[in-house]
């Protein structure tokens, strides 16, 4: 009865907000980050004050970037991915606002200009001080033959993977990106998030305060449940399925 009241509210809305988080992911191998046995709880993201003033916990901080990409290398697109990139497709869907950084809404064939990456993106580095772009295997390599942390070819600054860390600034263009579209949306699709890390989780409300639908989507309880017009708790992938194909 909760999917066919989701079905009706996609069905007569005029424009989408799909707003997701780990969870839309971990059926595609990649673990999330609050579930019991995250990998995240041993190979913690290092903090970005920390990663900034010590060599150290740089060269620390990659070795676990890549210890984590090794987990999930290669996954590829879920079902809940699918369905949003059919919603895209359609017209139905403006954007999708993200806090994952596993690349797999681009993977599913979405166009990047209707993804708003919150958190960065995994996939390469960027240099913090001139915002040069490096890809990750010849930074890989380099560090695995002489264990330092890459530095900038161009400027001699910092060269960090794309995500945002834990007291980093979220890049502005995407903060502003995803309030357009969140007061902009008449209903608004939280999907596969604990909705407890702000200022990402602002969104939803946001949302809901401008006068959108909130549907929330996700196997636990969250702490914006009882602004919701909709609450489905299940399996993402089994939720989304009759929109996947
Ligand atoms: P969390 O791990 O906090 O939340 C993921 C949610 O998805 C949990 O509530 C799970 O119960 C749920 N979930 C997992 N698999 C599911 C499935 N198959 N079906 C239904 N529900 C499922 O991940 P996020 O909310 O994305 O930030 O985390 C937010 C941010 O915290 C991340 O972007 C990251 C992290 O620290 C930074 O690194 C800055
Ligand atoms: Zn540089």
């Amino acid at each position: 009865a909760a999917q066919a009241a989701l079905g009706d509210l996609i069905e007569v809305a005029g424009q989408i907000a799909a707003f997701t988080g780990a969870g839309i992911s971990t059926e595609c191998g990649v673990p999330d980050f609050r579930s019991k046995d995250s990998p995240w709880r041993r190979l913690r993201p290092i903090e970005f004050d920390l990663f900034l003033s010590d060599a150290l916990m740089r060269e620390e901080a990659w070795r676990r970037k890549f210890a984590l990409d090794d987990l999930y290398a290669h996954a590829t697109p879920g079902r809940g991915h699918y369905a949003l990139a059919n919603l895209v497709a359609s017209g139905k869907a403006a954007s999708i606002i993200t806090q994952n950084i596993d690349n797999l809404h681009q993977a599913s064939g979405v166009p990047a200009e209707r993804i708003i990456e919150l958190h960065g993106n995994g996939s390469y580095a960027g240099c913090l001080s001139c915002g040069a772009r490096y890809e990750l295997l010849p930074i890989r390599r380099a560090f695995e033959a002489t264990g330092a942390a890459p530095v900038c070819a161009a400027c001699g600054g910092i060269v960090k993977s794309a995500t945002i860390s834990f007291g980093q600034p979220l890049p502005k263009e995407a903060l502003a990106r995803a309030y357009k579209a969140s007061v902009a949306c008449d209903l608004f699709l939280a999907i596969g998030s604990s909705l407890v890390v702000y200022p990402a989780a602002a969104f939803p409300s946001l949302a809901r305060e401008t006068d959108a639908r909130l549907v929330i989507v996700n196997g636990e309880e969250t702490p914006l449940d009882a602004e919701a017009d909709l609450v489905l708790r299940g399996d993402i992938g089994d939720i989304f399925q009759p929109f996947a194909s």
